[in-house]
């Protein structure tokens, strides 16, 4: 599958990608916002290659418009009955952050999402300490929905997790 942005491409994840993930996810500062753990490359090429089998997650490479892998994205827990979906994104190469990829690639899957997937709502979770990703979402259209009082710990404390979503109605009037 390849899905076109006006700065980024959302691919499907090959084997030959999993070092970079291992690289990304060994610094901390890429991974205080995210599930994601530090990772062997073993470990890593055996969750590319079980992407393939999961049926109720879509997880994509994000590459630059001139072919650089700088991240993935995806929904998780998609539920075809509730027509509704999860989603994550994380750009593992920092020198990429702040130039308006994320927001690039976030809007091509909620796009391909409420287009192709027919799905009624997307919604995430997010760090309180994570304003970059804040902004993002909420540039898109997301709203806050709820609080996680303390749902991660890092670094020896507890930050609330933010829920935000966004209903396929609400993505449409945004769009026009
Ligand atoms: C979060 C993430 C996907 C955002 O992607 P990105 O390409 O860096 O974001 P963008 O450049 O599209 O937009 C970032 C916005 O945040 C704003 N921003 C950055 N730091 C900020 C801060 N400290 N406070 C407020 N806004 C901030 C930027 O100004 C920018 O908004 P603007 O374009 O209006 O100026 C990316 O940084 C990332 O993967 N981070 C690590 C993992 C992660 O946090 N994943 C999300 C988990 S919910």
């Amino acid at each position: 599958m390849i899905l076109k942005g006006e700065k980024t491409i959302l691919r499907s994840i090959v084997l030959s990608d999993a070092p970079r993930f291992v690289k990304w996810f060994a610094d901390p500062e890429v991974t205080q916002f995210i599930l994601a753990k530090r990772v062997t490359l073993v470990e890593e090429r055996k969750w590319i290659r079980g992407l393939a089998k999961q049926k109720a997650k879509l997880t994509c490479a994000i590459d630059t418009q001139d072919g650089i892998h700088i991240g993935s994205i995806d929904f998780h827990k998609i539920s075809k009955r509730d027509k509704n979906a999860t989603f994550g994104i994380v750009i593992g190469d920092k020198r990429y952050w702040n130039q308006g990829y994320g927001t690039d690639a976030t809007r091509v899957l909620i796009r391909y999402g409420f287009q192709k997937l027919k799905l009624h709502r997307i919604d995430l979770e997010v760090h309180e300490n994570n304003p970059r990703a804040i902004a993002v979402y909420k540039r898109l259209g997301f709203k806050k929905e709820g609080v996680k009082r303390e749902r991660v710990l890092r670094r020896g404390k507890f930050y609330d997790s933010i829920v935000m979503g966004i209903l396929e109605n609400e993505w449409r009037a945004k769009s026009k």
